[in-house]
Formats: C-alpha cells, sequence, structure tokens
C-alpha cells in the first residue's frame, strides 16, 4: 500500500511565502485592528503561514494557535516557530476543523486561508471557528476563487487559443470542480460563496476586500527569490506532475463532473502539448504572464 501524502503537500512550497504583498498586510493589519489582538486562532494551518504573517502586527506578548489535520505539517510549523525570536507564544497542534480543542469564546481573531475550498460541509467549519471566538471577535477566511482564472488571457499568452480552446478549457476546469465537490472534496472557487455562509452563520458586520497581489512571471526570472520561487514551483509542478498536472487525478474528477473519458483524453493530449511549449517557454525564459487571481479575504464579527 503507498502511504497517503499529506493534505495539499505540494502547494504548500515555498512560493507560498510570497503570496501577500508586505504593504498590503499592513493595511490588512490596520483594518483588523491586529494592534489590539492578542490570541488568534489559525484553522487548517498547514505550516502557519498565515499565523506567523499576522502575528507580526499583534500585541507584543500575543498567543498564536494553529490547528491542522496532517502531523507531518504540524510538526514543520512547531521548528518554524523555535526559528521566530519574537515575543510571540505560539502553538500548533493536529486537530480537526470540525472539531477544535479549545473553549468557547477562547480568540479573539479566528482565520483560515485555503481551508474551505476543501472541506465537505465548509458551514460547519466556521460555526466551529465561531464557538471559539469571543463575542465580538472576528472570523476571517482567506480563499480564492479559482475558476476565475481560466479566462485569464496571460495563462495562456503567446498560445494565441481560438474560442473553442478556450470554451474547452473553461469546460475542463467546471468539470473539475463539479467533480471534486461531488466527491465530497470541497468547492475550489468557494471564495464567492463565503460571505452567504458567513450570514447564515449569524455573523454580523460582513466585509469582503480582496489580495492586491498578481503572482507573474517575469524574465529574468532570476531577479527576485519570488520569482525563482514561482518558477520553480511551476516547473517542478509540470515535471512531477503535480498541481493539477496528473492525469489520473484530472480524470477522476472530469469523470465524477459528468465527462467521459474519451472527452477527457482528447483534451488531456493537446493539454500535454501546451505544457510541453510551456515548459519550453519557462526554460528560455520567454514566458511572462501578469499571474492574476481572485483571492477573497472575508471579515465577520461574531
Ligand atoms: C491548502 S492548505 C492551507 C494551509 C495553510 N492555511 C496555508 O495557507 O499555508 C489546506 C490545509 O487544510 C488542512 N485541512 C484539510 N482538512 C482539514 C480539516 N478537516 N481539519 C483541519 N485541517 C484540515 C490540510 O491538511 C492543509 O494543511
Amino acid at each position: 500500500m503507498t502511504e497517503k501524502k499529506p493534505h495539499s503537500i505540494e502547494y504548500l512550497g515555498e512560493a507560498r511565502n510570497f503570496w501577500w504583498n508586505d504593504d498590503y498586510l499592513e493595511l490588512l493589519a490596520k483594518r483588523l485592528a491586529l494592534a489590539e489582538k492578542s490570541v488568534l486562532a489559525d484553522v487548517g494551518c498547514g505550516y502557519g503561514m498565515m499565523g506567523f504573517l499576522l502575528s507580526k502586527f499583534m500585541k507584543g506578548n500575543a498567543a498564536i494557535h494553529g490547528f491542522d489535520l496532517e502531523k507531518e505539517h504540524i510538526a514543520k510549523a512547531r521548528r518554524l516557530a523555535v526559528a521566530d525570536h519574537s515575543e510571540k507564544k505560539f502553538s500548533f497542534e493536529v486537530a480537526d476543523a470540525y472539531a477544535l480543542p479549545l473553549e468557547d469564546n477562547f480568540s479573539d481573531i479566528t482565520v483560515c486561508q485555503t481551508l474551505l475550498i476543501h472541506l465537505k460541509d465548509p458551514q460547519r467549519a466556521i460555526r466551529e471557528m465561531i464557538r471559539v471566538t469571543k463575542p465580538g471577535g472576528l472570523i476571517v477566511a482567506f480563499e480564492p476563487n479559482n475558476m476565475a482564472s481560466v479566462l485569464y488571457i496571460d495563462q495562456f499568452s503567446g498560445l494565441d487559443l481560438s474560442v473553442e480552446e478556450m470554451l474547452e478549457e473553461t469546460e475542463m476546469t467546471l468539470r473539475h470542480e463539479k467533480g471534486k465537490m461531488a466527491l465530497g472534496e470541497g468547492f475550489n472557487s468557494l471564495g464567492d460563496v463565503v460571505p452567504e455562509l458567513f450570514l447564515k452563520s449569524g455573523l454580523k458586520e460582513i466585509a469582503v476586500w480582496l489580495s492586491d497581489k498578481g503572482l507573474p512571471v517575469i524574465p529574468p526570472y532570476g531577479d527576485s527569490a519570488e520569482m525563482s520561487a514561482r518558477v520553480a514551483q511551476m516547473k517542478t509542478f509540470m515535471s512531477e506532475e503535480l498541481g493539477g498536472y496528473n492525469y489520473d487525478e484530472n480524470l477522476k474528477y472530469h469523470l465524477a463532473g459528468g465527462g467521459s473519458k474519451e472527452r477527457f483524453d482528447n483534451y488531456w493530449k493537446r493539454h500535454m502539448v501546451k505544457t510541453q511549449q510551456l515548459a519550453e517557454r519557462l526554460n528560455n525564459g520567454s514566458y511572462t504572464c501578469a499571474g492574476g487571481g481572485i483571492f477573497y479575504i472575508v471579515v465577520g464579527k461574531k
């Protein structure tokens, strides 16, 4: 039996450390009044990225509590906490988002980043986040709409795709998304629905902002650590069939989303040719894209 990989492991690479613009985080910290907050809970924390980033703006001795189902992620978050020399108190525990090991009314602010998109029952997780948050405290969800990017022209720049090919890309993305949902693995574009889920959960003063981060790829790629990490991630994804480049995974979601194997196989052949072209352009330093995305920050008050 092959050992199951920890959830989302391929996505938690170095490129993720550059997901937020520093000056935007400062703005966010003001909007969330982080300087007044002493206790933060980060649900589905992975390596603890969001807790580490937000902690910098919190009270000097603030406590950050991260929770994730995967013990490997928690072990890495603990190692990173040892390397953090601030006065902040970090604790990381293996726990399910549906049953957090915290008393009621515990945190000043409870956050999650790209967690709800992976859950079968995001509403239940939101209710749990609310339970552990103090009355008047904030619940913040950082979640994307991944379907939006399928029509970004830059994703295909230089390939000169026809309307038919763009429509095919769109259909494939929709079937993938619907398939993932049908298999109970969440909904990659849940970001758009989070305000409604917040409302249904009784949260007040709901606000929605967008991350201002573009994820461009601009030659020469070695110019900054950020660009190098992003290009390295793209190359790894393509060469190791990760991040959407794996046939079996894609076929599984396509079929569950109501597609046929024949149609998928035809598409996949063309997709592989495009992937090859993309890899060549990355290797010869001619690939450029703006790297747009829709990444929501949804906030509600308990
Ligand atoms: C895409 S990762 C995001 C990690 C982290 N929030 C970040 O932004 O770096 C999703 C995380 O959710 C965790 N996860 C998935 N289902 C979970 C559940 N039911 N309870 C707790 N964590 C869960 C996964 O193990 C994974 O670490």
